[in-house]
């Protein structure tokens, strides 16, 4: 008989078709994602879970599985709904999908901060609505980007993918935060590490990368909006929690800051009365960071290679304990040098 897998939504066929050569694949067939009584019965018996980052993967549904379950293949490279320590706790592996997803993130903040900048969301509902009458010499008016200051919280690898694309492209001058030091980043960018305060009263357009967690949760909130300038530009592509949304909301619509792009909310998506949605200067997108077909395939294979590895005991290639784990460092390291220029299909 064949290991039990369970994958709670439709993923690209790459992925799907290499966990098809070796386990019964129980695939989510519907559109909406499990809910908790579905998790928790359909993870029964099974060796591997290919959860999504809406899918709360926590002790009971480990539990729930039972002792066989080896390994959770997150299909994301944040891991913020799953709960690492009790995973551990169960020798059970937990994986990611770093890298590949980098570069369509970084597009859809550098599209957030152009859409926040140019007023896109205003001047497309103009249009729609019939509203949009005449060219107007006063009307419309947003900030360039030459020459400004960027601030990125959180200079990981999404982060820098940013620095470089509004570098290039426009020639900002970057600041960032980071929990360690960077000598790299501090060279490329001819930079330095600054406080998140400096970071705040400096940058003309800040855009968050950082993991969502005990320390980061609500890290924007009243005293760091205050700390902004006036023309601030704020962009989230990280999670949601990060930003104090009554916080942001009292911001945008006092103009203490002159726009917001957001591509990820809390929760997602926003309450239908969420008061977020009708600002003009707040545009925000369905959480489609990682949205391409390129990062979406080679999310699936990488998954699906977690869950493999973990199922026959080895370690996994992408684990979210790499930085702890060097043979699993090691084997992500070569599977992305192999394919990372090529199609996604294994
Ligand atoms: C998406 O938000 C991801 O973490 O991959």
């Amino acid at each position: 008989m064949r290991n039990k897998i369970f994958v709670a939504r439709i993923i690209p066929d790459a992925g799907l078709q290499l966990l098809r050569q070796q386990f019964d694949v129980d695939v989510w067939q519907e559109f909406l994602p499990p809910n908790r009584e579905a998790i928790l019965s359909r993870v029964k018996g099974v060796v591997g879970l290919l959860s999504l980052l809406s899918d709360r993967i926590d002790a009971e549904v480990m539990d729930a599985a039972g002792p066989q379950l080896r390994g959770i293949a997150n299909f994301a490279v944040g891991y913020n709904n799953i709960d690492v320590a009790a995973a551990v706790e169960r020798g059970i592996a937990v994986g990611n999908t770093p890298d590949v997803l980098t570069d369509a993130t970084a597009d859809t903040a550098v599209g957030l901060v152009l859409a926040a900048a140019r007023h896109f969301q205003a001047s497309i509902l103009q249009v729609r609505s019939l509203q949009w009458k005449t060219w107007e010499p006063m009307g419309l008016l947003g900030h360039d980007l030459n020459g400004k200051t960027l601030g990125i919280v959180g200079m990981g690898r999404i982060g820098a993918a940013v620095a470089r694309k509004l570098v290039g492209g426009w020639g900002m001058r970057v600041v960032y935060t980071s929990r360690s030091p960077k000598p790299e980043i501090d060279h490329e960018f001819n930079t330095t590490q600054v406080s998140m305060d400096d970071l705040l009263a400096q940058s003309d357009v800040i855009s968050l990368h950082t993991d969502l967690n005990e320390q980061t949760k609500h890290m924007i909130g009243d005293r760091e909006f205050a700390l902004m300038k006036p023309n601030a530009i704020l962009v989230n592509t990280a999670r949601g929690g990060v930003i104090d949304q009554v916080a942001l909301y009292k911001a945008l619509k006092s103009k203490s800051i002159f726009a917001a792009g957001l591509d990820v909310t809390d929760p997602e998506p926003l309450p239908n009365d969420s008061p977020l949605r009708e600002l003009e200067n707040c545009t925000i997108l369905p959480h489609i960071g990682s949205a391409t077909v390129e990062a979406r395939d080679r999310m699936s294979v990488m998954a699906a290679q977690n869950l493999i590895a973990a199922s026959a005991g080895q370690p996994i290639p992408f684990s979210v304990r790499r930085v702890l784990d060097p043979i699993a460092n090691q084997i992500g390291q070569r599977f992305n040098a192999k394919f990372s220029h090529g199609s996604g299909s294994p």
